[in-house]
């Protein structure tokens, strides 16, 4: 019994050795929604690395599909050996570990990241069968959150146990949607968990807003008929700022940069600047 007890103060004292702890306090924010394609990475991505150049904040982009598409689209600025553990080894391990032994310096300045970890889909369905399933992401941003001002985390296009992890990890959640109706019912189902996890998990996530993605302006009657019911419903949680249709954003996911490298003055660079400037208007 004695052995029992002191081996897990052992793995207390470890852990706090390990990860000292930084003079930081970041704000974790998830970027979710049920609906896949409506531009989530390209809003992950981007707004991280505004955050990084334009708040000079630093800032950890944590990519939890296992289609790695953040480090698809950060390709240019990565370095070529990962981190000493991959994301779904953290997760599902025994031992209290944390995302520190994962993140990877990018060559965007202030911006760290946790690389493309394919074996993510797999640990979807393991983590059902840990004890707080839903709290391991959580953990292990204990230590992790002292390093940064933003923790940014790109969910998969569902609500199984990884977003499930990183909304009750988050203090707010963003949700982006395009104007087709299938992708709006994906923000509201979304919507809906938030409201769930907070009841009955006793959580407190945010609804920092709905962005609106992919708009394309040549639409504008189709497009006000379904803003005004997004605004009916929603309200003050729909953002300002809104993404319009550029086809350099989808370039630069291409060539591996964010859109302010890529293309400087293009319009997708303005809206996720602008998009940049009104998140963090909403937090403080
Ligand atoms: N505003 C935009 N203008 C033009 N193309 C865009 C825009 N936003 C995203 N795209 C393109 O749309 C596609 C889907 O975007 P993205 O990968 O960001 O969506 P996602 O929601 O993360 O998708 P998934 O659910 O598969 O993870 C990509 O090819 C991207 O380059
Ligand atoms: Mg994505």
């Amino acid at each position: 019994m004695r052995n029992l007890i002191s081996h897990g103060l052992r793995k207390l004292v470890r852990n706090e050795d390990r990860y000292p702890t930084g003079d930081r306090k970041a704000k974790v924010i998830s970027i979710a929604t049920v609906k896949g394609g409506v531009g989530k990475t390209t809003t992950s991505v981007n707004l991280a690395c505004g955050l990084a150049r334009f708040e000079e904040a630093k800032v950890l982009l944590v990519d939890l599909d296992s289609q790695g598409h953040c480090s698809t689209s950060l390709r240019d600025s990565l370095p070529t050996i990962g981190g000493q553990a991959s994301l779904s080894q953290v997760l599902l391990s025994e031992e209290p570990q944390e995302l520190l032994d994962v993140c990877v310096t990018s060559g965007v300045r202030r911006l760290d990241i946790t690389p493309n970890d394919p074996d993510l889909g797999e640990a979807e369905g393991r983590i059902s069968q840990k004890i707080g399933k839903e709290f391991l992401l959580r953990d292990a941003l204990k230590f992790t959150r002292t390093h940064y001002d933003y923790i940014i985390l790109d969910c998969p296009p569902n609500k199984g146990n990884l977003t499930l992890n990183a909304l009750l990890a988050s203090d707010s959640v963003l949700i982006p949607t395009d104007l087709s109706p299938l992708s709006v019912q994906g923000a509201d189902e979304l919507l809906g968990t938030v409201m769930t996890v907070n009841e009955r998990l006793n959580h407190n996530v945010d609804i920092l807003g709905v962005v609106l993605t992919r708009v394309d302006a040549r639409n504008s009657t189709m497009n006000q008929t379904m803003l005004d019911q997004i605004k009916d419903a929603w309200g003050e949680l729909v953002l300002d700022t809104q993404i319009g249709i550029n086809t350099q954003l989808a370039k630069a996911q291409l060539a591996g940069k964010p859109i302010f490298d890529f293309a400087e003055k293009s319009r997708g660079a303005q809206h996720y600047r602008a998009l940049t400037e009104e998140v963090v208007r909403r937090l403080d």
